[in-house]
């Protein structure tokens, strides 16, 4: 399947996509982790996305598009993916109809993560991340076994330089502004499909795959 995992920051779409990867055995590309990467690594692309980044600004459509596109066409055709935070945009969700219509492949659902701001907030403070292999924690509900230590990596949790208060309320308001057009092109294509993710992590990931199990069904019916 080709699964769109789409909400606000912090509603739990990495934590939810990397579960779901494991389940279904399928890539997780996350756009906010590549781009990341690409900081990281002072590529051409990640000089150009981080003043973006920090600012809590969306990085324009085509740099991201470019290398998402790129990222999809190596993958194995034959096997799903998860997409966390791509597409965000109008423009982004055409693009990426485009792209798959091109490789003759279609999205099979996007699934809403419905978060209320005071649990966005709750979630942003306590989220502190390993920067070597991206596993993502929270110190009160997924705390490490080890004060503040990566379980698999053994070093210290970072703190998302994105995460300080007036940039989590700037990318609030730019994805409340730019990103919910996204959620009516995939309603109008009657993919959409909307989740609690106010619960406890499993109880979001039980819901999702009910969900996926049941949108699996319909499209296997209507074949
Ligand atoms: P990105 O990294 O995608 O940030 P985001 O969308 O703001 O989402 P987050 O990563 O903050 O949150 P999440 O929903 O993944 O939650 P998580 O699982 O970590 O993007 C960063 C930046 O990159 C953007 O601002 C933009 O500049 C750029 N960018 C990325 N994609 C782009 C695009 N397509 N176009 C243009 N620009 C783009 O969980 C959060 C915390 O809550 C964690 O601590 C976790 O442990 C905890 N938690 C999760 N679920 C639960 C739960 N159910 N119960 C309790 N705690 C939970």
């Amino acid at each position: 399947m080709i699964v769109i995992l789409f909400g606000p920051p912090c509603a739990g779409k990495g934590t939810q996509a990397k579960l779901l990867s494991s389940y279904l055995a399928s890539e997780h590309i996350s756009t906010g982790d590549l781009l990341r990467q690409h900081v990281r690594n002072g590529s051409a692309l990640g000089e150009k996305a981080k003043s973006y980044m920090d600012k809590g600004e969306l990085v324009p459509d085509e740099l991201v598009t470019d290398m998402v596109s790129d990222y999809i066409q190596k993958l194995d055709k034959r096997k799903g993916f998860i997409l966390d935070g791509y597409p965000r945009t109008y423009v982004q969700a055409e693009i990426l109809s485009e792209i798959l219509d091109g490789m003759g492949r279609s999205v099979d659902v996007a699934v809403y993560l419905k978060t209320d701001k005071e649990v966005i907030v709750r979630r942003l403070i306590g989220r502190r991340m390993c920067k070597k292999c991206g596993r993502i924690y929270h110190i009160e509900t997924m705390p490490p076994k080890n004060d503040m230590v990566c379980d698999d990596c053994n070093i210290t949790l970072d703190q998302r330089h994105d995460d300080a208060e007036a940039t989590v309320l700037n990318r609030l308001a730019v994805y409340l502004k730019q990103s919910t057009p996204v959620l009516d092109y995939y309603e109008k294509k009657a993919l959409l499909k909307k989740i609690s993710a106010n619960l406890d992590a499993h109880s979001v990931f039980v819901s999702l795959k009910n969900v996926l199990f049941h949108q699996r069904k319909a499209k296997q019916e209507e074949r």
